[in-house]
């Protein structure tokens, strides 16, 4: 059974040990996380104004709005400041900065409705982000922006951390995915639109749970997580943003989560920078994963 962790003083090594075992720490607002999520929060208005970035979408057709996401999540993606504030988080939650290892942090939108979509308004159906070649000592870092309610957010199925359910993650290849994915954006295509990781049965719903968190908060848990998202009718557009971490011991040693039915190819670790200096994980590491 997972336990959920309030504002835990935990030590870094203690909250591992127990994300792997699928327990999830929620915090408070922080200063640290504050800067992070107001940094965030200020681009998106910058961006949309003069309209709310939360109700944009209702005063601007589909084209214009993606049109400005397209400029808005790389921007938050590649700002040398945000690179800054995750440092501020990992000192202020005591990540050690010679283990830990992170990637490029994103922002998500979830417009209401089908705007953005075509035909009706989709869930994301339940999924494990180890699926798409995460490892399995990953750790995800959460952050509500802005618009975000129980109705639209992320939901647990913690029931599923140490079960497997039938899926199709064995015909995602990291590596095959970057190649082509790379070579569609030089050539200005459409992007890859080969089928990505699925689940392929229905699932018990009975356990479960939404984490509502205020702006500012953070929810940590491990990617392995099987999770999904409700369709948002809430009238609003939902921003979040997260980043992932690995603690390079753990990879060495082979901790992390169980794998229950993760069967992905290749990983994404070769992404990751470390937190003191920004140099990548040893070739030699993330070759024998
Ligand atoms: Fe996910």
């Amino acid at each position: 059974m997972s336990t959920i962790y309030f504002d835990s003083q935990h030590s870094e090594s203690l909250r591992r040990e127990n994300i792997f075992r699928g327990d999830i720490y929620v915090f408070s607002a922080r200063p640290s996380t504050r800067a992070f999520v107001d940094f965030s929060r200020n681009l998106a208005i910058e961006a949309f104004a003069p309209h709310d970035p939360c109700a944009a979408q209702h005063h601007m057709q589909a084209e214009e709005f993606a049109a400005i996401l397209s400029q808005l999540k790389p921007r938050f993606m590649h700002d040398p400041k945000v690179k800054e504030q995750m440092r501020a988080i990992f000192e202020e939650f005591g990540e050690d900065p010679e283990q830990t290892f992170f990637d490029v942090p994103r922002m998500r939108t979830m417009t209401h409705g089908d705007y953005l979509r075509t035909g009706i308004a989709l869930a994301v159906p339940p999924h494990r982000d180890t699926w798409f070649a995460g490892h399995q000592s990953q750790l995800n870092w959460w952050f509500p922006v802005s618009g975000v309610e129980p109705e639209n957010t992320m939901v647990f199925h913690p029931g599923y951390f140490d079960r497997g359910v039938d899926n199709v993650s064995d015909r995602y290849n990291h590596q095959q995915w970057m190649e082509t994915s790379r070579a569609a954006a030089a050539q200005q295509i459409k992007t890859d639109t080969r089928p990505l990781p699925e689940i392929r049965q229905e699932i018990d719903t009975s356990s479960d749970f939404r984490i509502q968190c205020e702006e500012g908060g953070l929810l940590l848990f491990s990617a392995s997580h099987l999770h999904s998202t409700s369709p948002n009718n809430t009238g609003k557009t939902r921003f979040s943003v997260d980043f992932r971490t690995v603690n390079l011991d753990d990879v060495v040693a082979g901790r992390g989560a169980p794998n229950v039915d993760n069967k992905s190819v290749g990983t994404t670790l070769s992404e990751y920078l470390r937190v003191s200096d920004s140099t990548p994980i040893p070739e030699s590491v993330v070759a024998s994963q």
